[in-house]
């Protein structure tokens, strides 16, 4: 397969609740495009760097220790700092697509709108983190949220996981939220019950937007 280039870098983010399917169709999605001669850089958070898998720790696996939102909200931020400068902003710039398993939003969603931090406040501190990175395609995968969380019944639930069902419940809505405020950026997928039938709308909107980048020729 003849190797693609792009009119620039692509920042293509996956988000949603608990369990949704994240990490499962950004890796789908990175093995599709790299299959059709795209340049891919996958990525999560928090996470990413050595920095922010230390961050991740404390963030998810402490299951003990209170964080109040504030400091959740500039722990992830440090965490995203850290991933924008050393992994994010060199892919883009060297024109390639980029992809991740949640970003920003997560943080406009988890601390804001149902963590209960001022969104104006994690505006501020984004703009910094972020320095002028924006995501340039955003897939929101929406479940159905005791059904998201059943799936985890199994096994330990880390320190987000385990916040009441109220909170996953606003989480679903705070996606929902922000989806009706930047229809162009973000795509909100239904979670079908069968992972080949999600991934068939995932594939379509994200080829829209790739292929809109793509130089002919
Ligand atoms: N559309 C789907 N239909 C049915 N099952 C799915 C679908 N998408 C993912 N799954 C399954 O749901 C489980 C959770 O998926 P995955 O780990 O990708 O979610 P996640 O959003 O990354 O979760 P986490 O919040 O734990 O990171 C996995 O067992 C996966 O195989
Ligand atoms: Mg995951």
């Amino acid at each position: 397969m003849a190797k693609k280039t792009l009119k620039k870098g692509l920042l293509i983010t996956f988000e949603g609740p608990e369990r949704c399917g994240k990490s499962t169709h950004s890796k789908k999605i990175v093995l599709f495009l790299r299959k059709k001669g795209y340049s891919v850089v996958h990525t999560r958070e928090p996470g990413g760097t050595a920095v922010g898998d230390a961050i991740r720790e404390v963030l998810l696996k402490k299951r003990k220790i209170f964080i109040s939102p504030l400091a959740e909200m500039l722990l992830f931020e440090a965490s995203r700092a850290e991933l924008v400068k050393s992994v994010i902003r060199p892919a883009l710039r060297a024109g390639k697509i980029v992809i991740t398993d949640r970003f920003n939003d997560a943080t406009m969603v988890y601390q804001g709108y149902a963590g209960g931090v001022p969104i104006k406040d994690i505006r501020k501190v984004e703009s910094v983190s972020l320095g002028g990175v924006r995501p340039d395609l955003t897939v929101v995968l929406d479940i159905d949220i005791s059904r998201g969380l059943r799936k985890i019944k199994t096994r330990l639930k880390d320190r987000m996981e385990s916040k009441k069902i109220s909170f996953h419940r606003k989480v679903r809505r705070g996606y929902l939220w922000l989806a009706a405020k930047d229809k162009k950026r973000i795509i909100v997928v239904k979670t079908e019950k069968r992972i080949e039938d999600t991934f068939l709308a995932v594939k379509e909107g994200v080829l829209r937007a790739v292929q809109k980048y793509t130089r002919s020729g």
